[in-house]
Formats: C-alpha cells, sequence, structure tokens
C-alpha cells in the first residue's frame, strides 16, 4: 500500500509536532451501555480518567470521544503506562491504540476501477424506501444527480439522525435521499494535527473531497441517473443497488485513512440513530487484529445486537490470510469482475494489434516513434532502473514526443504517476507493461494502456526486428459480455480467517471491478486530474455497496429478519435456473458465464471458498432463500467462549453477566451460513438449525460434495417443513480418510425443494484421520 505509508510517514512526524510525544491514541472500550444518559456517561469517564490521570482537569484534557450511545467507552491520549493501568479495571473490555483503516479501493494501489449502471441490478425501483444505509466513508457530494429525491416520500419516522451543517455543507444539502450527514475528525486530529496542515483539498463538514464515499453511497442507494458515463466509457444508467433507499452519511476517513476512533464514534451514532445496514468499505491494514482491539469489529457487533447488519470491505491485500473485517457477526464481501472491459489497443507500425487495457479517453492522432524506457535511461540511472519510468530517470532528449513502454516493478507502483512523468520529460503516450494489474482500469495524464506478458513478448519481438518501430494508442472502448466472467479481482483479499479459523472467509463476492459511480468532482487525484461526476474505480470497497444494496432490498421486503438471517439469504441461494447444476453438484454460485468454476485474475488461477466464500451475490434468489441460518447475540457469545475469549472480555459485552455454557459449544457448531473446521482429528459430527422461510409445506433434501479424503454423510438427508419459522436440525457427520497435509479441501452441501436451492460451502483441514 504505497499511499498509505507514505501518509504513516507524515502522520509519525505530526505526531511528534501535536501532542506530547510520550502520549498515544487510545480507545477504551467498555461493551455493553448500562448509563441512563449522555452526560451520565461522560461524568463517568471523567471519574475513571481522573482515577489514573490524577485530575479531573487532566481527564477532561485528555479525553477525545466518549461514546456512549450503542455501547460504552472512550478514546484518550494517555501514556502507554496510563492504559496499561486502565486495561486492568473491572469495568474495561479492552483498551488498544487507536489505529488506522485503510479506504478498501485501489487507491491505495492506485487502482481504479468501473462498473457500468445497474445493468447486473434488475431490481424493482423505489419499493425500497423504507430502509435506510447507512455509509461510514469519505462523505458526500450532496449535489450529485444520484442523490436526488425525486419520487421519494417522506423521511422514514424512525429515523433519529441528524443533518449537521458545516464547511460547504448546509442543512439544505440533505434531501429525502440523503436524510442524514455527520463527521468525525476529532480522532485523525488528535493523531495528526490539523487537516490542513496535509496540503489537501478538504471540507470539515460531510462534504466529500475524495471521491470514495460519494460512490460507495451512489453503489447502495444512488436514484436512477440516465446516460451518464467516465469520458464516455461505461456509458448507460446509472443505479445504486437499491434506488429508493435513504442514505445516512457518516463521514470518518480523511484521505484515504479511517482512525478506529472516528470509526466507532461514527457506529455509535449510526446504530442509535436507526438505520437499518451499515455499509463500511475500510478496514485495518493485514493482520486483523482480534475483535475486541478493533474499531469496526466492535461497532458492528453492537449494531448487530440491534438488528443491524454490517456489511464491510475484505480488503485488497489479494493474498491468502489478509481478509479483513471477517468477525462472524460482519459480512465480509470480496471483489470480482463484471464481463465487461475497457480495451485501449496498440497499433504497431506493421499494423499487428496488441490487446491493451485501461480507462483511456484521450486519442493519439496518428503513429508516433516508440521507445523502451530502458533505452531512454538519463545519466547514472541503470537500465533497469529507468525501465519503471520513476523520476528523474529518463533522459528528455531521447524520448521527446515518442510512446514510451514501462514496466512495473512492485504491483504497488503509482501507475499513473508514471504517466505524469513521461508526460513532463515529453513523452506522447505510454505502454506499461503489467501482468497482474493488466485487468484493473487506470486513469493517465497521457494517452496509455496496459499490457499482459504475451503482449509484451510481440511488442519485444517487433522492437527488435524494427530500425523505426512507431505505434498508436487507440481511445478506450468498452465491450460487454467478455468470457470469462465473473473471475476474482487479482487485488481481492483472501482467506483463510486468521482470527476466527472455523469462519470461512470472505462470506461472498460482488462486483469490485471497474464499477461506474457518482464521484466528487473536486476529488482530481484519482482521475488523471479531470474533473469529472462519474468515475470507475476499482475495490472490494465498491463490492462491499453492492452486498450493502441487496441486504437493504432483502431488509426493505422482510423488514423483521434478523441480520443473520439477511445475511444467511445473501450467502446460501442460488438461482433457480441451476438446478441442472444442483443436480450435477456444482452451483451457479460459483460459475461464471463459460459454466466452469471461477478463475482468478490474471492469468486464471484456481480459487477455492477462501476467495468468493459462498460465490457470486445473487440479488434475486436472495430474496427468496427458503431456508436461513439464523443466529443471535447470545450463539456470538457461545462462539467467542468456545475460542478463548477471556471471561474478562465477555464480562462487559452484553447487559447481563455472561457466563460461558460449561462444556463449550464447539465452534465449528456456531449456526453459520458456512461449515469450517480448521482441525480436524479424526471423525466430527457438526450440527447445523435451519429455519424455514417459506409459507407453503415442503420437503428439501440434501446433496453433498464432499471435500477430498473425507466420507460425509448428512441426517437427516430429508427436511420437511409444514410452516413459515418451523426450524429443523441436522448433522453432518466428517468422516476423514486422508489427513489434508496442512491446507484446506473443499466441499459444499446443498438443500433444495425444488423451487430454492440453499448452499454451504465446507472447508476443513484434516490434521489426523
Ligand atoms: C462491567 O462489569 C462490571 C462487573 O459486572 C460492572 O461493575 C461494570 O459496571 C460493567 N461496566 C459497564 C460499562 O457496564
Ligand atoms: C447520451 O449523452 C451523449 C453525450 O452527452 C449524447 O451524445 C447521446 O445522444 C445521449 N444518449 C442518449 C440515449 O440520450
Ligand atoms: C483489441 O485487440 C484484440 C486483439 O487483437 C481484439 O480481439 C479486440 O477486438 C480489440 N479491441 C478493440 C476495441 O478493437
Ligand atoms: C536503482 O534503484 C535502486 C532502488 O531504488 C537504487 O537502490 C539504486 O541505487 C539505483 N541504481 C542506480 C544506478 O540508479
Ligand atoms: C519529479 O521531481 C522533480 C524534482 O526533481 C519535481 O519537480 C517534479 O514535480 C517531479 N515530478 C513528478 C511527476 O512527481
Ligand atoms: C485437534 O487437535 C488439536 C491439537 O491437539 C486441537 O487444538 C484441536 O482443537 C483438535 N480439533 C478438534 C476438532 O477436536
Ligand atoms: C505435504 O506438504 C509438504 C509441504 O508443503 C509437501 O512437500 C509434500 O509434498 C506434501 N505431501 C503430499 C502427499 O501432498
Amino acid at each position: 500500500m504505497k499511499l498509505a505509508i507514505t501518509f504513516s510517514v507524515l502522520l509519525l512526524s505530526f505526531a511528534l509536532v501535536y501532542g506530547d510525544s510520550k502520549t498515544k491514541h487510545y480507545v477504551v472500550y467498555m461493551g455493553e451501555h448500562s448509563h441512563p444518559n449522555l452526560n451520565a456517561v461522560i461524568a463517568a469517564n471523567h471519574d475513571l480518567l481522573a482515577s489514573i490521570i490524577g485530575s479531573i482537569d487532566g481527564a477532561k484534557q485528555a479525553a477525545v470521544y466518549h461514546y456512549g450511545k450503542s455501547f460504552r467507552g472512550f478514546s484518550a491520549m494517555l501514556m502507554p503506562e496510563q492504559a496499561r493501568k486502565l486495561a486492568e479495571r473491572e469495568e474495561v473490555v479492552s483498551v488498544f491504540e487507536s489505529k488506522t483503516n485503510i479506504l478498501h479501493t485501489t487507491h491505495s494501489w492506485d487502482f481504479l476501477g468501473v462498473s457500468s449502471s445497474g445493468e447486473s441490478y434488475p431490481m424493482a425501483p423505489y419499493s425500497d424506501s423504507n430502509v435506510i444505509v447507512g455509509s461510514i466513508d469519505t462523505g458526500v457530494w450532496p449535489e450529485s444527480e444520484s442523490f436526488r429525491d425525486e419520487g421519494l416520500g417522506p423521511v422514514p419516522k424512525k429515523f433519529k439522525g441528524e443533518c449537521v451543517t458545516g464547511d460547504k455543507f448546509t442543512s439544505a444539502n440533505c434531501n429525502r435521499k440523503t436524510i442524514g450527514a455527520r463527521y468525525y475528525l476529532k480522532g485523525f486530529e488528535a493523531e495528526n494535527g490539523p487537516l490542513e496542515s496535509f496540503g489537501n483539498v478538504f471540507f470539515r463538514s460531510a462534504r466529500d473531497s475524495d471521491g470514495h464515499g460519494t460512490h460507495t453511497a451512489s453503489t447502495v442507494a444512488g436514484s436512477i441517473v440516465s446516460n451518464v458515463s467516465l469520458s464516455g466509457m461505461a456509458r448507460g444508467n446509472a443505479r445504486g443497488g437499491a434506488p429508493g433507499a435513504r442514505l445516512a452519511i457518516y463521514k470518518a476517513c480523511w484521505f484515504n485513512l479511517c482512525n478506529d476512533a472516528d470509526l466507532l464514534s461514527a457506529f455509535d451514532d449510526a446504530t442509535s440513530d436507526g438505520v437499518d445496514i451499515i455499509s463500511i468499505s475500510a478496514g485495518p491494514s493485514p493482520p486483523q487484529p482480534i475483535y475486541f482491539n478493533d474499531a469496526i469489529s466492535i461497532g458492528a457487533y453492537h449494531a448487530f445486537k440491534r438488528g443491524i447488519l454490517t456489511s464491510a470491505s475484505a480488503g485488497n491485500s489479494g493474498l491468502p490470510g489478509t481478509a479483513a473485517n471477517v468477525a462472524p457477526w460482519i459480512l465480509t464481501v470480496a471483489a470480482s469482475s463484471v464481463d465487461r472491459e475497457f480495451q485501449s489497443n496498440v497499433t504497431l507500425g506493421n499494423s499487428k494489434v496488441l490487446k491493451g487495457k485501461s480507462l483511456n479517453p484521450l486519442k493519439l492522432e496518428g503513429f508516433y516513434s516508440i521507445i523502451p524506457a530502458s533505452l531512454a535511461a538519463a545519466s547514472g540511472v541503470t537500465s533497469q532502473n529507468a525501465s519503471f519510468c520513476k523520476n528523474n530517470t529518463l533522459n528528455p532528449t531521447l524520448v521527446k514526443g515518442k510512446i514510451v513502454v514501462c514496466t512495473i516493478e512492485t504491483v504497488t507502483d503509482g501507475r499513473t504517476e508514471k504517466s505524469k512523468i513521461v508526460k513532463q520529460v515529453g513523452g506522447v503516450g505510454m505502454i506499461l507493461i503489467d501482468p497482474v494489474a493488466v485487468d484493473v482500469g487506470f486513469q493517465f495524464v497521457i494517452p496509455a494502456t496496459l499490457i499482459g506478458l504475451q503482449e509484451a513478448q510481440e511488442l519485444q519481438g517487433y522492437l527488435g526486428s524494427e530500425k523505426n518501430p512507431i505505434a498508436t494508442i487507440a481511445p478506450s472502448e468498452t465491450v460487454l459480455h467478455t468470457k470469462p466472467a465473473p473471475e476474482m479481482a487479482v487485488f481481492s483479499s483472501m482467506g483463510p480467517n486468521i482470527i476466527s479459523s472455523e469462519i470461512i472467509k470472505p462470506d461472498i463476492t460482488a462486483p469490485g471491478l471497474n464499477i461506474l459511480a457518482a464521484w466528487s468532482p473536486v476529488a482530481t487525484e484519482a482521475t488523471a486530474l479531470r474533473s469529472v461526476d462519474y468515475n470507475i474505480i476499482s475495490g472490494t470497497s465498491m463490492s462491499c455497496p453492492h452486498a450493502s444494496a441487496v441486504a437493504a432490498i432483502i431488509k426493505s421486503r422482510h423488514p423483521y429478519w434478523s441480520p443473520a438471517a439477511i445475511k444467511s439469504a445473501l450467502m446460501t441461494t442460488v438461482p433457480l435456473t441451476s438446478i441442472v447444476f444442483y443436480l450435477l453438484r456444482t452451483a451457479a454460485k460459483v460459475l461464471d458465464n463459460t459454466k466452469n468454476i471461477i478463475v482468478r485474475e490474471p492469468s486464471g488461477s484456481t480459487t477455492s471458498p477462501f476467495d468468493y466464500g459462498s460465490g457470486q451475490i445473487d440479488p434475486i434468489a436472495a430474496l427468496d432463500p427458503g431456508l436461513v441460518y439464523d443466529h443471535d447475540s447470545s450463539d456470538i457469545i457461545n462462539f467467542l467462549c468456545s475460542t478463548g475469549a477471556t471471561p474478562a472480555q465477555l464480562r462487559n459485552l452484553t447487559g447481563e453477566l455472561v457466563t460461558c455454557k460449561s462444556p463449550l459449544i464447539p465452534s465449528y457448531n456456531f449456526n453459520y451460513p458456512s461449515i469450517g473446521i480448521s482441525s480436524l482429528n479424526g471423525s466430527v459430527s457438526v450440527y447445523r438449525t435451519v429455519t424455514h422461510y417459506g409459507n407453503s409445506q415442503s420437503v428439501f433434501i440434501a446433496s453433498v460434495k464432499s471435500p477430498a479424503g473425507v466420507y460425509v454423510t448428512v441426517a437427516p438427508y430429508m427436511l420437511k417443513f409444514n410452516g413459515v419459522g418451523e426450524k429443523q436440525t441436522y448433522r453432518v457427520d466428517f468422516k476423514p480418510f486422508k489427513d489434508s497435509n496442512g491446507s484446506f479441501v473443499f466441499g459444499s452441501i446443498t438443500w433444495s425443494d425444488g423451487r430454492h436451492v440453499v448452499r454451504s460451502p465446507i472447508a476443513l483441514n484434516v490434521v489426523s484421520i
């Protein structure tokens, strides 16, 4: 994460300037709310702090935030020793240093992407206007057409939020679409100094100067806007997945970074404001901290207890074990492609056409000489160093008026940056050899395109055989119905879950590659300095709001479903058209449009549930799941007990006194919509309970795809239901006959009544037989 690293270096130096160099910003988390009002909470927090710091005045000075609406706690500038003393106090669940979370666009990779409008989201418009989605992000550009409120009725009565005014944000900037807006910066400033010191454009209000929050909010619930595009690319109707849903905006991220203490305050407010779904496209950098040292996990836990599902991005770290936001009470969303490409091809002087991809609206008139950057090194620079097109490595005389061929040094290279450097030294175009990220849409300041290895070889051949090689780069064309699709995006973070290895993460995948949505016109950093109202970017940041939107639609149709039921519906439902595949023991949810199992970009490598969880989200099927794996917060407590939460941590989590059941309920029996066992020693029986969510009588029959080396039987294999709400428990017996050699083996269990297909992936690590 290049950007993130640059920022943390900045942060460090500001921390030295701004606070006492020995204090750090800590979150003191105290669990369930047990005080009647906020003033009482604040007074009690000051008393507790004073007992450590020595005076009430000192306590008041140190305190940054007080959390008292949905859960209890505060944040404060403390010395490590003071933090340690607080952690020993009986009423405190955990004390952790406020960490910096990162937005899950590929922004930090400088990755940018698209989604055309709602072509993948055929929903009945405005039937969902009773639902409120809380978006915790970088704010909103309220004037965007995507946030117009024509056709929407009054603000739902249940909403208790506010439209907080501030810099270039008045109460007139809220309407019946954007019904609330708040912003949080105390934590960020306490650690980093004033926002002004960063030298970036920003607004001290919920107004978005980054674009990210506008993009994610409009992807969830943007109104329908016809004929939008990014400079002609991806032209079509823009719409959120739940175009009638209302948006409550919680701006807690500044300059791509989200401070834990600010996030926690946003969760506290959102949970008590009456939102139905929380969407958050940010998370901790890997490794994921334990849940009670992590703001998003804590905030989402209390939201879950109040019936609110949190949908969160899995992260863009792209490697095994890097998935973020993996708590079992969060819906964790991976990113995959749609069947669309932005092709910006290169035509060589010999008429050969190389397939290139980028978000390139610029036309290069005619042919130009082409030069590899490695042959244009500035004096004293090695040819290899020059090939990466970094600043001050190229010889302007050699590249002037030419198309420059650059290569990627590391996957985190700033692509746009390279185009700026080529332009600065007089180049007219750029061909970037970028085999890993070739599918991710980037934007450039000159005509430029990305090519893969095969094209690079062809280019090499041409350059080697031609004395005066020439080429031209075509502006991007939007090509639809490409195959295969979906593919897992190269950056999408993967399981296994490093905190709760029995829970398969991510949970699902949704479109997150090259997504078109509304943008902040002042956010030109990501758009090669062009001011745009709609932009194409990529990341699990973009897939998360797709899932949040479907959750909102389900909530609107079924207002009384629990967050676990909504999540189960999202995860298990397989489209009915796939009944044939069900019989063949595969499921459309994990198949691409060539009827093969979804592969991973860029080279089509094989995948597992650790890439996509239960598979690709299906917005239509999810509305009618047939069966649901439900659970509540007491099941979560049992799960935390079985995975080793300390009595001290658990004590204050719920309002009542909590004791772990004895014997503990095995963590693999937590009624999750997927099944995982991280160390299977011989035979084990796993239990699941399904709730019937259909009206009529029905009979579901099980079908199993066994993981390699394990016999699997289901009992009973047939479940009869007479009415809605009926629960039945079944048992799955795993009998391993081959050790899986330290890695997981995968299978699935699928129930069908002929009208619904309800599928759960299985992941087992067989350590002994
Ligand atoms: C935490 O639990 C302890 C012991 O049960 C109790 O005294 C204390 O008030 C609780 N703290 C909060 C914030 O509810
Ligand atoms: C969409 O907008 C473009 C450019 O503004 C215009 O040329 C085109 O005719 C419009 N298409 C439709 C269907 O309105
Ligand atoms: C780009 O080149 C590839 C390979 O020659 C070709 O299949 C594709 O149709 C071209 N795309 C466009 C938009 O011309
Ligand atoms: C090449 O780049 C590396 C890494 O940035 C640097 O350490 C080295 O000094 C550079 N070599 C030259 C000759 O510029
Ligand atoms: C390259 O470095 C020079 C100073 O050496 C600076 O003025 C210029 O802005 C840099 N260019 C880019 C694109 O960062
Ligand atoms: C298997 O054995 C390991 C090590 O003895 C233990 O940690 C684990 O909990 C066992 N797993 C099951 C499913 O019993
Ligand atoms: C088991 O894993 C080890 C190390 O990953 C590997 O060297 C060995 O070949 C594997 N054995 C089998 C039977 O797959």
